[in-house]
């Protein structure tokens, strides 16, 4: 295919550099917006096409050195090529560009990213695939796999973990979650000083003295339970079944954890005014204007159907945690019906990766 020269002008979600070639636009992976650069054709869409890059002829002064043997090849990190600092710019940017583009939001109260203390070695938890003897990552775009010794972006005790499973002398086929401490199956936050943050920002977004939380999504009560002073009553609603297990097993008599589909118990809620069948006893819950709700979804966001219940249900805080801007974005676009944006937060969970995490705190506002 063809070589062209390009100039990079931005940093799409998701990591690649973005040129214009004759008006279209071109994805270059391992670029920086600024940069002058020479890039292969690979793929060529009616609206954009794909290339590799093939050299830097002017280079940003954002340009480092990477890390790791397998960048570039390896599909987890897309950023080690460039500096700490203008990695947490370039998310911030596009934590900003996502909430005007997609949710059409005008002026977006958008704090400052809170950094990770460590920009390597952090990961506290990897899922590795095994394939005819191959132990590694899945190559970028493809499923192709590569064999990873060391994971620079993950902790000594993952690494060692690693090692520990390639040691062995037979691997069968399928994927190995290793994990830093041997604990627990169920969902954890993959960076703990970050988590960490991430807790301590979302316990100061709500106010003390408060009635009722509901902590959707709430995996092994995460967030409810760092939250537990400043409630009488705390439900928290997640369909895995061991992560609620884990949440009950220092649960106190203001915890109430239930195994079950969020979207079922909220429009449950919502069309019982109140009242929520916990464990086959119906409970009377509160009243929705002291209702504090924490939404913390998989990356696929929001279904239509939990975006119309929060609506309609109209709690008087409303957290959303995001692991994806843009269906955070898009989401926001149909919350502001009836909530009013007070802030924004990106926290940089993954160092390295074009992965952005987001907290968000919103204030229901009267029915129009
Ligand atoms: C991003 S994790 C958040 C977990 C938790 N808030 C934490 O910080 O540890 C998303 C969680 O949502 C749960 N989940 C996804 N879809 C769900 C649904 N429709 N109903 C209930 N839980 C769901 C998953 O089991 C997972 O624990």
């Amino acid at each position: 295919m063809r070589i062209v020269d390009l100039e990079i002008e931005d940093i799409a979600f998701g990591g690649k550099g973005v040129a214009r070639d004759q008006g279209k636009a071109v994805f270059v992976p391992y670029t920086i917006e600024g940069e002058l650069v020479s890039a292969e054709i690979v793929r060529e869409k009616k609206q954009f096409a794909e290339a590799e890059l093939v050299e830097v002829k002017q280079s940003s002064p954002d340009r480092v050195e990477p890390l790791c043997p397998y960048f570039g090849r390896c599909g987890g990190c897309a950023y080690q090529h460039i500096s700490y600092e203008h990695q947490l710019a370039i998310k911030w940017r596009q934590v900003r560009d996502a909430l005007q583009r997609i949710g059409k939001l005008k002026d977006v109260p958008l704090r400052p990213i809170i950094p990770s203390p460590k920009q390597y070695a952090y990961r506290n938890r990897i899922t590795v695939h095994a394939q005819e003897g191959v132990i590694g990552f899945f190559r970028r775009d493809s499923h192709q796999l590569i064999d990873i010794e060391q994971c620079p972006i993950s902790t000594d005790e993952v690494n060692r973990a690693l090692t520990e499973l390639r040691a062995q002398p037979y691997v069968r086929d399928g994927d190995y979650t290793l994990r830093a401490s041997a604990s627990s199956r169920v969902f954890s936050q993959t960076n703990d000083e970050v988590a960490d943050a991430l807790r301590g920002l979302v316990v100061n977004l709500v106010p003390p003295k408060q009635e009722l939380l509901i902590d959707a999504y709430c995996g092994a009560g995460f967030f409810a339970k760092a939250l537990l002073d400043k409630f009488e009553r705390v439900i928290g609603i997640d369909w895995d079944k061991f992560a609620i297990a884990a949440a009950k097993q220092n649960a106190t008599d203001k915890e109430t954890y239930i195994a079950s589909d969020v979207e079922e118990e909220l429009a449950s809620v919502s069309r019982n005014d109140g009242f929520l069948a916990v464990e086959g006893e119906t409970r009377r819950l509160g009243s929705r204007h002291s209702l504090t709700l924490i939404v913390d979804p998989p990356a696929t966001g929001l279904s239509a159907d939990v975006r119309k219940t929060i609506v309609d249900l109209a709690p008087a805080t409303l957290i959303y945690v995001s692991c994806n801007p843009p269906t955070f974005a898009r989401d926001l676009r149909e919350l502001q019906e009836r909530f009013a944006l007070e802030s924004v937060t990106p926290l940089d969970m993954f160092p390295q990766t074009a992965e952005i995490e987001v907290a968000a705190s919103l204030r229901v506002v009267p029915a129009s």
